[in-house]
């Protein structure tokens, strides 16, 4: 498994529709309000297959993870954990000093592994479950 900026989102795109949309069951204008211009897009690829997908957001200092998907199969071999990491890595290489995100509750384990802390109180959005987590430098 690698992971690769994605030169076009329409890969990123089939996994955050398999994912959030059939799946978890966003409305697809919550998960794709149109706001993708000028975000990192990541892709896991195993292989030449597109198993996993995240997106980072550079504002100034700060960045804001997003979208973390892995197809249900490829799940728990470490591809949403490498997303996270390459995702931090990207957010630094473009002179953040903030990570922010906003955890689905069930993914909090993952990103407090990752070295992020929860800000503020859980809260509920398009039905499911969340918290916002940060990471600072
Ligand atoms: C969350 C998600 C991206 C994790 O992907 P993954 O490839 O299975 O994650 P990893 O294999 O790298 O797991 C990393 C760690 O997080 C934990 N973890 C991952 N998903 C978890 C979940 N849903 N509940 C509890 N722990 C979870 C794993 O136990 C693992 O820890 P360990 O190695 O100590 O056992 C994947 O489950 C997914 O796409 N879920 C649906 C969409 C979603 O919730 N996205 C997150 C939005 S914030």
């Amino acid at each position: 498994m690698r992971i690769e900026t994605a030169p076009r989102i329409d890969r990123c795109v089939a996994l955050r529709r398999a994912v959030f949309v059939e799946e978890l069951g966003v409305p697809d204008s919550v998960e794709f309000p149109g706001d993708e211009d000028g975000a990192i897009h990541l892709l896991a690829l195993d292989g030449t297959v597109a198993v996993g997908t995240a997106r980072v957001v550079i504002d100034g200092a700060v960045a804001k993870i997003g979208h973390l998907c892995v197809l249900p199969d490829k799940r728990s071999r470490g591809t949403g954990r490498a997303l996270v990491r390459a995702a931090v890595a990207a957010a630094r290489r473009a002179g953040a000093t903030t990570v922010t995100l906003t955890a689905l509750r069930d993914a909090t384990a993952l990103y407090a592994g990752e070295g992020f802390v929860p800000v503020g109180a859980p809260f509920e959005a398009a039905g499911l479950p969340h918290q916002r987590m940060e990471r600072r430098w």
